[in-house]
């Protein structure tokens, strides 16, 4: 069934937008329409400069990945470029399945030329001629628009043999994901794309070195992608000015929960969650916001003053993650809440290596009984028994679902007290 469309939230206290300045604005089938609204204009600077000078204004402007892991994208597309092994492939990592995530979504439904604009310019900084969009199964109406959009872009020459008449080709070949969160991980992509179970590989090598058919291969979330744009644009030394010196330019926002107006919002780096849930309307009775998904972890309704900045987070023993400020008032039953978390890592779980596969079900099952209060002396046992399970997830899963599978529920327990 047809989702309703994803909205970005029309933002009275911020009208500086950047990466959602077209969303809700331009038709997103129109081609000319983004043209009129400075579509094109990056990937004609993205010529002007050359390859590797693009890569330098990315580097310089800060920019790391917004999908969750903030690798500086510069570094990445360097390391991509710079390897004797070809073909090069470019993926772009649309397959947004963090729960509470939906902000790669917005981009898709309300502004699709512009991601196929950025990952041109990818491609062409990386010596790539061949890109693929891996997109969430789930986003039908995001298919058909960046469909469209691919379509339009090749009758137009700015995908195909001969882009803008620059002499470079390349094309985007759009691959649907099936439902799997694992297949969010580049490597499962990888192995998704070329037709294997979606489980993830060893890391080293990484993908820059061997990735997609065992090529370099450069693989960005969308978001990611996009913020390219304003940055050749507007020049690497503006971008670099908006946010902190550890975080730079505009991030977005995926505010859902107790809220008066959930949606995707933006704000460069360096507000506080406050600013992000008064601007979304929190409501009354707030307990905790669970920030950066499933995989992040929870945070206190009196600890709203830290500042959502890659740093900020991490000395606060939280994080940005993929984006996600997901609020809960108290009427939500926390116990409940984890028990969901903990089945869906349960259920996501490729079953590849035995810390998360079998841990993930000892989760499950430690906080099914905590659930049931089955008096103090077996919480403890229980609870005891979860930070020996996290402690092996953790240090020994092969991948991030593993490795991040006991986040939430450890910073419950810690932070907000779950099971006091
Ligand atoms: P990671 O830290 O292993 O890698 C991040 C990126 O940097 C990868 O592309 C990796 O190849 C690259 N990289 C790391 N070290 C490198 C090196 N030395 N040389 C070259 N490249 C290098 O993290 P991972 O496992 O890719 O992502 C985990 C994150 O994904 C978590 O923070 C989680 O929040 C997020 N996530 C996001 C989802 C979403 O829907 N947006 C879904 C699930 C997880
Ligand atoms: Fe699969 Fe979990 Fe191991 Fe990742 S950590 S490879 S999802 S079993």
């Amino acid at each position: 069934e047809e989702p309703p469309p994803a909205t970005a939230v029309p933002q009275a206290g911020n009208p500086g937008l950047t990466l959602l300045a077209r969303v809700g604005v331009v038709d997103p089938e129109s081609l000319d329409d983004y043209r009129t609204h400075g579509g094109y204009r990056a990937l004609r600077r993205a010529f002007d400069l050359g390859p590797a000078a693009v890569i330098r204004e990315v580097t310089d402007s800060g920019l790391v990945g917004r999908g969750g892991a903030a690798f500086p994208t510069g570094r990445k597309w360097q390391a991509t470029a710079s390897q004797p092994d070809h073909p090069h492939y470019l993926v772009c990592n649309a397959d947004e399945s963090e729960p509470g995530t939906f902000k790669d979504r917005v981009i898709m439904e309300g502004d699709p030329y512009s991601l196929v604009e950025a990952m041109t310019i990818a491609g062409y900084a990386t010596g790539a001629h061949h890109g693929y969009l891996y997109l969430r199964g789930e986003y039908p109406r995001a298919l058909a628009r960046m469909e469209h959009a691919l379509t339009q872009a090749r009758a137009r020459g700015l995908l195909g043999p001969d882009v803008l008449g620059q002499g470079y080709a390349f094309d985007i070949e759009i691959r649907r994901g099936a439902g799997a969160y694992i297949c969010g991980e580049e490597t499962a992509l990888f192995n998704s794309i070329e037709g294997y179970r979606g489980e993830p590989r060893s890391k080293p090598p990484f993908p820059v070195e061997k990735g997609l058919f065992g090529k370099p291969t450069v693989e960005n979330n969308v978001e990611t992608l996009v913020n390219v744009l304003p940055i050749l644009t507007g020049g690497a030394q503006a971008y670099a000015a908006v946010g902190t010196e550890a975080s730079t330019g505009p991030k977005l926002y995926c505010v859902s929960g107790s809220v008066e107006r959930p949606g995707v919002y933006e704000f460069p780096f360096g507000v506080t969650l406050g600013d992000v849930l008064r601007e979304a309307g929190v409501r009354d009775g707030l307990r905790a916001v669970l920030l950066g998904g499933a995989a992040g972890g929870f945070v206190r309704a009196d600890e709203l003053d830290i500042p959502l900045t890659f740093e900020g987070t991490r000395a606060a023993g939280a994080t940005v993650g993929s984006g996600v400020v997901m609020a809960f008032d108290s009427t939500v039953p926390l116990p409940r809440l984890l028990l969901r978390i903990a089945e869906f890592f349960r259920d996501e779980s490729c079953g590849q290596c035995v810390p998360c596969r079998v841990g993930t079900v000892r989760q499950e099952e430690a906080l099914r009984r905590l659930g049931e209060g089955r008096g103090a002396a077996a919480a403890v046992d229980d609870i005891a028994l979860l930070r020996e399970v996290g402690r092996a997830m953790r240090d020994a899963s092969i991948c991030g679902l593993g490795q991040t599978a006991w986040n939430a529920v450890e910073s419950a327990i810690d932070r907000l007290g779950a099971y006091e």
